[in-house]
């Protein structure tokens, strides 16, 4: 546990161009009565060009699908919802039309924020733009927390930030994108809350589902999410270490004596080194703030240390559907629709897509403190 005012909050931001050749514009049909300041007005509007519901759909699942199929697993990555102010501030962002990070400037909260932008509308589609950020993540390694040098790492990393549980995107044809070119789509999805704090891991590995945030091991496709949210096929993972056992209907750890966190891997600890200490923040001390208790939890008597004579060779393993599915067709196609695209690289190196796109303006890969 850190200090919260001692926390850097670095929001890495990441841009990427990509240019798509050999596509027809969409432009708008010049009037005959326009007069030539109409028609230069007329030219420098943006076209709003919002996600229809079913890319909303789209967006969603791909964001989600790259969260459910990290490599290593996540143990704590929760689902993704579509958030409709995320995709407001998204949408007018985009309509500014200048190839570059912000929000409106009513937002005083600093949200996680990734970019794209094509020349063509068959490239600013939630396959492909999404395809592109987590492509990334050939050069990322999780284990050392590191991008290879001169890549990019940070939209994939934001895609997959386990804390993030709000998505929101916005699309715009703007006929002169700023800094970038003439009649670009500008997409930008903004992330709640922003991922990429330098220092830390987009997630913490381990067997899905068995860290979650809410200390509920309810998984939906390799994610947090409660049962009660959907009516999808919903299991139990929670596993708990140190001989705690699973209690099946709220689907949490309960934890022998000693033991804590939500899968009872961790035991009492202090979190500062002055705990204890004389000058520094002896037991006496535990009342005078509530943040010494907080800090020192070990020494102010919130949590007790393990009884050595208790050993536990065992740890108990529980999984258990709890909900059970309503299968649709639909849900089957769209999984399968999914895996093809991410799996059969093959197919999608061969398309036009890649081979005339070019990427532009990267920003520095992620920082290891
Ligand atoms: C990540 O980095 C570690 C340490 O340098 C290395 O041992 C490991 O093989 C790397 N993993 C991948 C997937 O490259």
């Amino acid at each position: 546990m850190k200090m919260k005012s001692y926390q850097i909050l670095f929001i890495l931001l990441w841009a990427e161009l990509h240019f798509h050749e050999g596509v027809a514009m969409t432009m708008k049909q010049k009037k005959m009565e326009d007069t030539p300041q109409d028609v230069e007005d007329d030219a420098d509007e943006p076209t709003p060009s919002p996600f229809s519901e079913d890319e909303i759909d789209e967006l969603l699942d791909w964001h989600n699908y790259a969260r459910g199929t990290v490599t290593p697993t996540a143990s704590n990555m929760e689902y993704l919802n579509w958030d409709p102010y995320l995709q407001n501030i998204a949408q007018q962002w985009a309509e500014e039309c200048k190839w570059m990070h912000g929000q409106p400037s009513d937002v005083t909260i600093q949200y996680g924020q990734n970019l794209f932008a094509g020349s063509a509308l068959s490239s600013a589609t939630p396959k492909g733009i999404v395809k592109r950020w987590v492509d990334e993540n050939l050069f990322y390694n999780h284990t050392t927390n590191n991008c290879r040098k001169g890549k990019v790492c940070g939209h994939y990393t934001q895609v997959v930030w386990s804390t993030t549980t709000g998505l929101g995107c916005g699309r715009a044809l703007c006929p002169n994108l700023e800094g970038a070119g003439k009649n670009m789509y500008m997409v930008v999805c903004q992330y709640s809350p922003a991922g990429n704090v330098v220092g830390h891991s987009p997630y913490v590995s381990g067997p899905s589902c068995t860290k979650c945030r809410s200390g509920i091991g309810q998984c939906y496709e390799n994610l947090c999410r409660s049962c009660e949210e959907h009516d999808e096929i919903c299991e139990c993972r929670q596993m708990c270490q140190n001989c705690g056992t699973v209690d099946m209907e709220t689907c949490r750890c309960n934890c022998p004596t000693g033991y804590r966190g939500t899968d009872c891997s961790e035991t009492c600890k202090d979190f500062h080194p002055y705990c204890g200490q004389n000058p520094g923040f002896p037991k006496q001390s535990c009342r005078f703030h509530p943040m010494i208790p907080r800090l020192c939890p070990l020494t102010c008597g919130l949590c007790v240390l393990p009884n050595e004579e208790q050993s536990c060779q065992e740890t108990t393993t529980i999984a258990a559907t709890i909900a059970e599915l309503k299968t649709t067709e639909t849900t089957e196609e769209t999984v399968q629709g999914i895996s093809e695209i991410f799996v059969r690289q093959d197919e999608v190196q061969d398309s036009n897509y890649l081979e005339h796109n070019e990427a532009l303006g990267h920003n520095e890969p992620i920082e290891n403190v």
